[in-house]
C-alpha cells in the first residue's frame, strides 16, 4: 500500500463578521458595495415576507430573485430544497451568485444548506429576523434540514459570509416567539457569564434591552464555536437544557403537539439543573435562583394527552438514544455554578427518574 499525504490549504472560509445594526439603508448599501455578485437571492418565508420583505425591498434596490417558502419548520425539508435548486436552475445561479436568507432559523438552517450544497457552494448572507436566529441559529455555520422523522438529520457546517443582526425585525415578531429566543439567552448566560445571566433575571420580559441581550449573547456563541468549531469538546456546553428539551420536543412532534423548541429548553434547563445537585455539585442556593429565575418569564407548557409513566418512559427513551451519548452512559452537558458548565457528565437513569417524578409539570399529568 501507497499512502500520498495530501494537505489542501484551507480552501473554505472560515472567517466572517457579524454586524449589529439598524441602520438598513447603510448595511444593505455596504453589502450591495462589497459583494460582487453575478446575481441576487432572497430567500424568505411566507410570514417573514409579510411581516419585513417590504421594508428590506424598499432598501435593497437592486435586481432580485425571490423565493417564498412556506412558514414553520414542516418546509425544512429535502422536498422544499428541490424547489429552491429548480429555481436556482431555471434563473441562473452560478457560482457567483448570492443568496440573503431573511427569516428566522427555519430560513438560516435550510438557505444555508441549499447554498453551500448548490455548485459546491455560493455565498450566502444570514437577516435573522427572530431572536432564536440572531443569538443562535444563524451563528455557529451548522445549516441543515430534517429528513424522515429526523430533526436536523441532513446538514453539514458551512459558514456564512456575513450575519447582519437588526433588532428592528424583533418588532413584528409574535410575543411567544421572542420569549422562545429568550430561553437560549438565558442559557448563554447560565453557562458562560454569571453577570449575564443575573441581569437577564433581574429585568421584566417587556423591559429587555434587545440589543444588548443579541450582542451579548452572540458573542458568547462566537466565542465558544471558536474554540471549538467541530463540537469535540467546549461547544457541547450549549447543549445545556437540550437533552431534556429535546426529549420533551419529539414527544411533542411524535404526539402532534405543537411545541416550541424555546420552551421545550427553558423546561428542559429546570430539570437538568435540578440533576446537576448531585452530578456537579451545583448549591441548592443556585438551583433555586435558576428555577426562580426562568419561571418568572412564565414558559409555556405542553398538553400532552399521556399519562405520567409515559411520559417519563419516553424521555428516557430519547435521552438514551441522544447523540450527546456514548459508551450507553447517559451524558449531558450540566452546570457546576452559575455561569460555568461541565459536558459530558454521567447521569443515572434512576436519578433522572425521581427528578422527573417531582417535577411539577411531570407530576400534573
Ligand atoms: N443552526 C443552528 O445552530 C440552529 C440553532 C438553533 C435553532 N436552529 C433551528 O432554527 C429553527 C427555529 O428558529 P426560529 O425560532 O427562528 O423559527 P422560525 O424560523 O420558524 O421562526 C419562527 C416563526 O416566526 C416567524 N418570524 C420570524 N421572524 C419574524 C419577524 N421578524 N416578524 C414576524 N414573524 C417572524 C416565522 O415565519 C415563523 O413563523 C429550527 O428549525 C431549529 O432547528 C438552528
Amino acid at each position: 500500500m501507497r499512502i500520498l499525504p495530501l494537505e489542501l490549504p484551507r480552501f473554505i472560509p472560515s472567517q466572517h463578521e457579524v454586524w449589529i445594526s439598524e441602520d438598513i439603508q447603510e448595511y444593505l448599501r455596504l453589502i450591495k458595495a462589497n459583494f460582487q455578485a453575478s446575481s441576487w437571492w432572497v430567500l424568505t418565508d411566507s410570514n417573514v415576507y409579510q411581516a419585513c420583505y417590504p421594508r428590506f425591498h424598499r432598501y435593497f434596490n437592486q435586481d432580485h430573485q425571490l423565493i417564498v417558502i412556506p412558514a414553520g419548520e414542516a418546509s425544512k425539508n429535502l422536498q422544499t430544497c428541490q424547489t429552491i435548486w429548480t429555481q436556482f436552475e431555471s434563473f441562473g445561479a452560478d457560482r457567483n451568485a448570492v443568496c440573503i436568507c431573511l427569516g428566522g432559523g427555519m430560513i438560516s438552517d435550510i438557505g444555508g444548506f441549499v447554498s453551500s450544497l448548490w455548485k459546491r457552494g455560493i455565498r450566502f448572507i444570514h437577516l435573522p429576523t427572530s431572536l432564536l436566529g440572531m443569538v443562535d441559529a444563524a451563528i455557529g455555520g451548522k445549516c441543515g434540514i430534517d429528513f424522515l422523522h429526523g430533526k436536523n438529520l441532513l446538514g453539514q457546517i458551512s459558514l456564512p459570509s456575513l450575519v447582519v443582526s437588526d433588532t428592528s425585525w424583533l418588532e413584528s415578531l409574535a410575543e411567544r416567539e421572542l420569549k422562545a429566543g429568550l430561553a437560549e439567552c438565558l442559557k448563554h448566560g447560565l453557562v458562560a457569564d454569571e453577570t449575564y445571566w443575573r441581569r437577564l433575571a433581574a429585568t421584566n420580559f417587556k423591559e429587555q434591552e434587545w440589543e444588548f441581550v443579541v450582542y451579548r449573547s452572540q458573542m458568547i456563541k462566537a466565542e465558544v464555536v471558536k474554540t471549538d468549531p467541530d463540537e469535540q469538546w467546549m461547544r457541547k456546553i450549549l447543549n445545556f437544557g437540550h437533552s431534556l428539551g429535546h426529549a420533551l420536543e419529539s414527544i411533542c412532534l411524535e404526539s402532534g403537539v405543537s411545541f416550541l423548541h424555546g420552551d421545550a429548553i427553558a423546561w428542559g434547563m429546570k430539570v437538568e439543573t435540578k440533576l446537576a445537585m448531585e452530578a456537579t455539585g451545583l448549591t441548592s442556593e443556585h438551583v433555586s435562583q435558576i428555577v426562580a429565575g426562568i419561571d418568572q418569564f412564565d414558559y409555556p407548557l405542553p398538553l400532552l394527552p399521556l399519562s405520567k409513566e409515559t411520559v417519563i418512559n419516553k424521555l428516557i427513551y430519547y435521552l438514551r438514544n441522544d447523540k450527546k451519548n456514548n459508551q450507553q452512559a447517559i451524558r449531558m452537558s450540566l452546570l457546576s455554578r452559575i455561569g460555568k458548565c461541565e459536558y459530558d457528565v454521567e447521569v443515572k437513569e434512576n436519578k433522572i427518574r425521581e427528578v422527573l417524578e417531582m417535577d411539577p409539570f411531570i407530576a400534573s399529568l
